[in-house]
């Protein structure tokens, strides 16, 4: 089904800076001239947009974890179809913030939902696509949670549904994370977000480099 195309994916706790180091990487294969899609999730589509709402939404107290898991599902469904696998059968980098392990730690860990049905649910939504290489950044949620709440005093944006959730949840969503880093070793490569910007894209750049090397891609 992928035929030329890199996909590289960002995930990690809630304030680990995904989205800054996913611009730059971006940023870096556009000055290499090569084509890059940066998409995100929950979104990337305008159905994606239209679920996100509804996941996000902190009226949504009410909703089950099952059809928080299938809610996510169905926004990554159209995604892969839409956007992720025409670019990657193009031979197109792409670049999303989040996608499957970030389900896998957040409905799976932190909300306790049964593992097997979370990966079975998304291998039928996503055809089986993994990344070929995640970059997981790890921040304690005291740290990430803080960071979100700089952002939101600054006015970025108000705490969305899962933000809001407690600490015990966010927790269990980095220990799902660091499971999965373990497990996962030759697709996963944790990162700590604490050391800086700079050191942290110094890092994602010696990943990237690694896979390039071992792929062709087009310019
Ligand atoms: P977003 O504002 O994109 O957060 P972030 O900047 O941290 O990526 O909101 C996405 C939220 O949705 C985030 O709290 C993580 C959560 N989420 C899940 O719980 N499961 C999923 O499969 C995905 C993709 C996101």
């Amino acid at each position: 089904m992928k035929k030329n195309g890199i996909f590289i994916t960002f995930e990690g706790p809630d304030g680990a800076g995904k989205t800054t180091q996913a611009l730059k990487l971006k940023e870096y294969f556009t000055q290499k001239g090569i084509s890059c899609l940066l998409t995100r999730e929950p979104g990337g589509t305008s159905i994606g947009d239209k679920i996100r709402d509804i996941l996000l939404d902190t009226e949504n107290v009410k909703m089950s974890a099952k059809a928080e898991v299938f809610l996510y599902a169905a926004a990554r469904a159209q995604l892969v179809t839409q956007v992720i696998l025409p670019a990657l059968e193009e031979g197109n980098v792409v670049i999303c913030d989040r996608y499957v392990d970030s389900s896998f730690a957040y409905q799976a860990f932190g909300l306790g939902e049964d593992t097997g049905f979370v990966l079975k649910t998304n291998e039928e939504a996503t055809g089986g696509l993994y990344p070929d290489l995640t970059l997981l950044l790890d921040v304690i949620p005291e740290d990430g949670l803080k960071r979100q709440q700089e952002r939101h005093t600054k006015g970025a944006e108000a705490p969305d549904r899962i933000e809001l959730k407690d600490l015990e949840f966010h927790r269990r969503v980095r220990q799902g994370y660091l499971f999965l880093a373990a497990i996962q070793k030759e697709r996963v490569l944790l990162i700590k977000a604490g050391q800086g910007e700079e050191e942290v894209h110094k890092k994602v750049m010696k990943a990237v480099e690694t896979l390039l090397s071992t792929r062709v891609i087009q310019g």
